[in-house]
């Protein structure tokens, strides 16, 4: 049911390869972990409610990783928010060891991801896996038994669709030989725009463009940051108007910003309902 306060939902949707609907506006758990992603938060029962409000305000859709702790983002989904709603989409990743705080190694071995397919079903308590994404793609192993190995899981039903994390086009076609490919997640924001090409050529094939590091890491979002003008002429937050300039910017677009507090992830899920003239969007476009 949808209700007022399901401020995400203005949002939009978009039908993830075609069958699985999201609201675009989504939630990023990377932040609910500790320092250089690893190990605990420094507030763990704070990340509880912000995964637990950010679905109360519509929030549909939840990007997290086997790495991010490791583990301890996943764990916090299951802790907040299972038995899940029939409506929440999980994107989960796998591609990454972890060794310490801030170092991160790509394996891409088709056993390794076949495990951690299997480690993620556990942690995050699901049967199947919406979405389930290659964090990076391992030089060392050729891409097709990569995705390979992923549409084989999908065959067996553990995951849903398939997702690639920081790739060129030409790497996104390369993988289209091996299996269908629902979203890629590269980091794109209004101050960062190198996958301007990849964008595009995935909004003409109906695939979904995650953009992480929707908020530059927050640097979008600051006081004294360089929306902070236009964000006050706007009567909204700058990171508000950082949202509202990717949503705007492509209906394949699905930001997760990220947060590890209640009152931010609030502020960001107001960027849902604010909607940009032509002006506006072009005024951002030329601002950062
Ligand atoms: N595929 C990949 O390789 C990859 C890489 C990086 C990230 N990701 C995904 O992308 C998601 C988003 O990236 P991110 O979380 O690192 O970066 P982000 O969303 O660009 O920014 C997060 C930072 O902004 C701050 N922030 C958030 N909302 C704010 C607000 N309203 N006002 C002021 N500050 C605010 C947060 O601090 P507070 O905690 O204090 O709010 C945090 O420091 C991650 O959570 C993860 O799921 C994927």
């Amino acid at each position: 049911m949808t209700t007022h306060t399901q401020q995400a939902k203005a949002s939009g949707t978009f039908s993830l390869g075609g069958d699985l609907p999201v609201t675009r506006l989504g939630f990023g758990s990377m932040q609910l972990t500790g320092p250089g992603v690893w190990g605990d938060p420094a507030d763990p029962e704070e990340a509880v409610r912000v995964l637990r409000r950010a679905v109360e305000l519509g929030v549909d859709f939840i990007d997290t990783a086997d790495a991010y702790g490791p583990i301890v983002a996943e764990q916090l989904i299951k802790k907040a928010l299972h038995p899940y709603a029939d409506d929440l989409v999980i994107a989960t990743k796998a591609g990454f060891t972890r060794s310490g705080p801030g170092d991160w190694r790509p394996v891409g071995r088709p056993e390794y991801l076949r495990q951690q397919a299997e480690m993620s079903l556990r942690h995050l308590g699901l049967e199947q896996i919406g979405l389930f994404q290659l964090h990076r793609i391992d030089p060392k192993v050729p891409l097709a038994e990569q995705i390979g190995e992923l549409k084989l899981l999908q065959q067996e039903g553990k995951i849903r669709h398939i997702g690639l994390s920081e790739v060129t086009v030409e790497e996104l076609e390369q993988a289209r030989e091996t299996a269908e490919i629902a979203s890629v997640q590269n980091r794109y924001n209004l101050a960062d725009r190198s996958s301007e090409a990849l964008l595009d050529h995935s909004e003409a094939r109906g695939i979904a463009f995650i953009p992480w590091f929707p908020l530059a890491t927050g640097e979008l979002a600051k006081p004294g940051g360089p929306l902070d003008a236009l964000a006050e002429r706007h009567g909204a937050s700058p990171s508000q108007l950082a949202l509202a300039w990717l949503l705007r910017r492509s209906p394949v677009m699905l930001p997760i910003p990220g947060t590890s507090s209640v009152a931010h992830v609030e502020d960001n899920i107001a960027a849902a309902g604010l909607s940009l003239t032509d002006e506006e969007f072009d005024e951002l476009t030329a601002a950062v």
